[in-house]
C-alpha cells in the first residue's frame, strides 16, 4: 500500500505571535515542520507539505496551501494522486513519533476508515450557557482530544473532502469529515508529549521535550 504523509503547514500562527510562519520557526534548534517531517520519513514513501503564501512553493512535495487547514489538506491530497494511506499531520505538533504513525496505520487492519492520534481527557469537563452557569457535566470516560496524525484510506478521505467551501473551512479536523460522510473511525491513544504549539506556552514545552529526548 502506498503510504503519503500531508503535512498542512500553511498557518499563519496568529496565536504564537511570531515574527514569521509557526511551521518556521525555531524549536530546539531547527523549525517546527522538520521535526514532524523527519518522524513521517520514517513510515511514509513521501511527504506532501502545504506551505503558507510567505514560503516558495516551489520544489517537490512543496504546494502553496489553502485559506483552511482543511483547504491546504485537500490541496496537498490532490498532489498525491497514487496515495492508498494518507498520513495526515500538522506542522504544530513536533513531538510525533514513527511508532504513533505506525499504530494508528495498523489499526486500518481492524476494518477502519481512519485511526486518529487521541489523548484522554483529564479535566472535568463543563458545559456551561452563555451567563457561565453549569448546565451539564459530561461524562469524562468517553471524552478524547483528538491530535495528528489522522490515517486514512485515501479513497475514504479524498471522498470526504468534496464537502461545500463553507463545510471545508469549518472543519476542525479530518475526521470529522470522514465521520459525517459515514466512515468508521478510531481513537488511538497517543502518548502524552504529543503537544500542539499554538500558544508561546506550548512553545516552551515542546523545545524541553525535544531537547530531553
Ligand atoms: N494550516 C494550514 N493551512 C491553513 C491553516 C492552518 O495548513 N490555512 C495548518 C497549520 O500550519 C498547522 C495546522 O494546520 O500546522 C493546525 O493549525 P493551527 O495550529 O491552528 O495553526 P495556525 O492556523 O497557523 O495557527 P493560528 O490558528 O493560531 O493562526
Ligand atoms: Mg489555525
Amino acid at each position: 500500500m502506498a503510504v503519503v504523509g500531508i503535512v498542512p503547514a500553511a498557518g499563519s500562527g496568529e496565536r504564537l505571535g511570531a515574527s514569521g510562519p509557526k511551521a518556521f520557526v525555531t524549536c530546539a534548534g531547527k523549525p517546527l515542520l522538520d521535526w514532524s517531517l523527519g518522524a513521517l520519513a520514517e513510515v511514509c514513501e513521501r511527504v506532501v507539505v502545504a506551505l503558507p503564501p510567505e514560503v516558495d512553493a516551489d520544489g517537490p512535495d512543496r504546494i502553496a496551501g489553502g485559506a483552511s487547514r482543511s483547504e491546504s489538506v485537500a490541496l496537498a491530497l490532490a498532489a498525491a494522486p497514487e496515495a492508498e494511506i494518507v498520513v495526515v499531520h500538522d506542522a504544530a505538533r513536533p513531538l510525533v513519533t514513527a511508532p504513533t504513525v505506525r499504530r494508528c496505520i495498523e489499526a486500518l487492519d481492524d476494518g477502519f476508515d481512519g485511526a486518529i492520534a487521541a489523548a484522554r481527557m483529564t479535566d472535568t469537563v463543563k458545559q456551561a450557557a452563555a451567563d457561565g452557569r453549569i448546565t451539564a457535566t459530561l461524562d469524562r470516560s468517553k471524552l478524547w482530544r483528538a491530535q495528528t496524525p489522522q490515517v486514512f484510506r485515501a479513497d475514504v478521505l479524498r471522498n470526504a473532502l468534496q464537502v461545500a467551501p463553507d463545510v471545508l473551512a469549518a472543519a476542525t479536523d479530518d475526521a470529522l469529515l470522514v465521520e459525517e460522510g459515514g466512515g468508521r473511525v478510531c481513537v488511538v491513544e497517543a502518548p502524552l508529549e504529543n503537544i500542539k504549539v499554538t500558544h508561546p506556552i506550548d512553545l516552551v514545552l515542546a523545545e524541553a521535550l525535544l531537547r530531553s529526548r
